[in-house]
């Protein structure tokens, strides 16, 4: 264990520990078993130059890591630096027309989304049960049941390690996309130590993403036709806490059996290619995505008869062909990346499409 030996400011007296040779099983939420050459969590600005300065003066990379929820280690060993920074605290400020939100990236998104729709907010119930930190969001614009996050992120606060200077990105300049922004990118160097939201009071509910209308009304002990005014009685509450049952139904729970989510990113194609496909599998399932389309990437993986079916410490999970569980907690690296490049190969054979691994993989 290093202690640096430089005393910070008075306010933020301890010294940062960088740990050496840590584990990152318990970081990462799939469950694999890879190391961290050093390790530290930083909890402020000047903590964080600490860490920099060190990774420097080592000639170290470094990797920033926030739940561990969307990330997949491919070397056993990071001979780096990973860097957990520690900011935390939800402000918001009601303002006549909406709510105006700033959370620190250190705060875990799924008890951040019920603080808001326990009071009555709307805009974040479809994002109920998403693993991972509030800092980690942006990265991937994380989406579910027809809501992304970038519809209501006004700002990234970033720490650049270059400068080391604060930097914001208002929403345009984040270059947000399905499953994708400037923080995945060009700019992954970025440390993100707050994002700032924006919640309309005129926001509605948005209940049209397959049955979640329907089991809404069902919990709210209603039967339709439903009327305007019983429907604006819905809570923000009773739809997060339908998706999250929803979710709980199809999706495993990363403390029972280990999963990053979506193992890969619903493929998107021209309106040719997706011409041509629905002439050979007529029932393949796809969405509008402006002028294309998008291909359900578990059924091309479910047609393909790898759903619930183990190949050693890994598998499609049986309830949704789309995540990759760690079935026995045993699970190496080489297992995930050789079970992933074999659906690449069939699915690109059967239907000439690509799939690309959605969660960060870090080598
Ligand atoms: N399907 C199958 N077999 C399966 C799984 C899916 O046939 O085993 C078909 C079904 O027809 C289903 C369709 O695929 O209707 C789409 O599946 P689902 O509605 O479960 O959603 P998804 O496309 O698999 C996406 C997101 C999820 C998000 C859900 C709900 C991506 C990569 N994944 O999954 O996000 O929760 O929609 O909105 O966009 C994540 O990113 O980690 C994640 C879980």
């Amino acid at each position: 264990m290093y202690f640096l030996a430089k005393r910070l400011s008075p306010l933020n007296n301890q010294s940062l520990s960088i740990q050496e040779h840590v584990s990152l099983k318990s970081h990462n939420t799939f469950g694999l078993n890879a190391k961290a050459r050093y390790f530290c969590e930083p909890s402020n600005l000047e903590q964080l130059s600490e860490c920099y300065a060190f990774a420097a003066k080592h000639s170290l990379k470094t990797m920033v890591l926030g739940g561990g929820s969307n990330v997949l280690f491919k070397s056993k060993t990071y001979e780096g630096l990973i860097l957990k920074p520690l900011f935390t605290g939800i402000k918001i400020t009601e303002e006549p027309e909406g709510y105006a939100i700033k959370v620190g990236a250190n705060e875990n998104w799924h008890q951040f989304v019920l603080h808001t729709v326990d009071r009555g907010m709307v805009g974040f119930e479809n994002l109920s049960l998403i693993p991972g930190t509030v800092g980690a969001c942006p990265v991937q614009n994380i989406g579910a049941y027809g809501v992304e996050v970038s519809d209501y992120i006004t700002q990234v606060c970033c720490w650049d390690p270059e400068t080391k200077q604060q930097v914001s990105f208002g929403n345009d300049a984040c270059n947000f996309a399905y499953r994708d922004s400037i923080f995945k990118g060009s700019h992954a160097n970025l440390i993100i130590t707050h994002v700032e939201f924006w919640l309309p009071k005129t926001n509605a509910l948005k209940l049209g993403y397959g049955d979640v209308r329907a089991e809404v009304i069902a919990r709210a002990g209603l039967t339709e036709p439903v009327s305007a005014d019983q429907m604006g009685a819905i809570t923000p509450a009773v739809v997060a806490h339908v998706i999250a049952d929803i979710r709980s139904r199809k999706l495993p729970d990363p403390k029972d059996l280990g999963n990053a989510g979506s193992f890969f990113k619903n493929p998107i194609v021209s309106a040719e290619k997706y011409n041509q496909l629905i002439e050979v599998f007529p029932d393949i399932v796809a969405f509008p995505h402006g002028a294309d389309y998008k291909l359900a990437a578990g059924w091309l993986i479910d047609q393909q008869g790898f759903k619930g079916q183990p190949y050693g410490n890994v598998a499609m999970h049986a309830k949704q062909a789309l995540v990759m569980v760690n079935l026995t907690g045993q699970a190496e690296s080489a297992e995930v990346f050789a079970l992933a490049e074999r659906i690449k190969a069939r699915i690109a054979e059967v239907y000439g499409v690509q799939l690309e691994i959605e969660p960060v993989t870090v080598c």
